[in-house]
């Protein structure tokens, strides 16, 4: 089934809403924590979030593929695939900690040109399509201009993961002004909407960046690997404004990485 970037980011809107508003009814309850062969946890609110964005995604477009972390494929037509992460970051939903997000992006002919982050207990959606622009709760979303390292704000998820991959988060963060952690989606949404300048993740899966490459190209930034590729399907990510792109890049691309981590990525 044919459908404009207009239609698919309507649906997407009303998926993570719907879903993100579900997830809220689990949260801070104490819920049950299973963990995946892969030992990351899930619980109950991931599988029906996703469980519900399925349903409504195929409701709209029964024909469409669909790729979600706690459901896999979904085969059909290849031109319009469905990404899904029904909670990213899982561990600060477990903690209590209301940074995380529901996230769903859509590839058209193999590129991601439809994002939706939904952080439900903060209420705060962001949203693009490519071409109709970024927006942030309704309003037009920008990154900074932020353009010297010395007056970047730095984010990333896990500190200990990213000193444990190279040297190139301290060699980063040595050099700017501010760094946070919990991270996760949030991080890149704070880039997208101007609050931050840089975020870091060093593991990546395509459903924790499905969204985030629209939403920072409509926004006039950039998300790529640590390698400078602007795609979904990497191994790491960052996102950043346009002006300190460059500078970010050559220190990531300049990394010494640990022995351990070439062992086990
Ligand atoms: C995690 C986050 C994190 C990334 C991990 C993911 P989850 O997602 O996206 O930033 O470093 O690799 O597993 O498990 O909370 O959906
Ligand atoms: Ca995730
Ligand atoms: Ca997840």
């Amino acid at each position: 089934m044919k459908a404009g970037l207009t239609d698919l980011l309507a649906v997407a809107i009303d998926a993570a809403y719907a879903a993100g508003r579900r997830t809220l009814a689990y949260f801070n309850t104490r819920v049950d924590v299973e963990l995946k062969s892969d030992n990351t946890p899930v619980t109950c609110a991931d599988r029906e979030a996703e469980q519900m964005i399925r349903q409504t995604i195929l409701r709209h477009f029964p024909t469409h593929s669909i790729l979600g972390e706690e459901g896999g494929i979904h085969d059909g037509d290849k031109s319009y695939r469905w990404i899904i992460d029904p909670i990213d970051g899982t561990k600060s939903f477990i903690c209590g900690v209301p940074l995380y997000g529901v996230l769903i992006g859509v590839e058209v002919h193999g590129r991601p040109q439809v994002g939706v982050v939904y952080m439900p207990a903060l209420d705060e959606m962001v949203v693009a399509a490519t071409g109709l622009g970024c927006r942030w709760n309704g309003r037009p979303a920008q990154v900074s201009s932020v353009a010297k390292l010395s007056d970047a704000v730095v984010c990333c998820t896990s500190i200990t993961t990213a000193l444990a991959r190279s040297d190139a988060f301290e060699n980063l963060t040595s050099r700017t002004k501010i760094t946070r952690g919990w991270g996760d989606c949030y991080g890149h949404v704070l880039v997208a909407t101007g609050r931050a300048d840089i975020m870091l993740d060093p593991r990546m899966n395509p459903w924790d960046c499905a969204p985030i490459l629209p939403i920072l190209q409509e926004a006039g930034g950039h998300y790529t690997t640590w390698n400078d590729e602007p795609t979904i399907w990497g191994p790491d990510g960052v996102s950043t404004n346009a002006a300190l792109h460059r500078q970010v890049m050559d220190i990531l691309r300049g990394e010494t990485v640990k022995p351990a981590w070439k062992e086990k990525p």
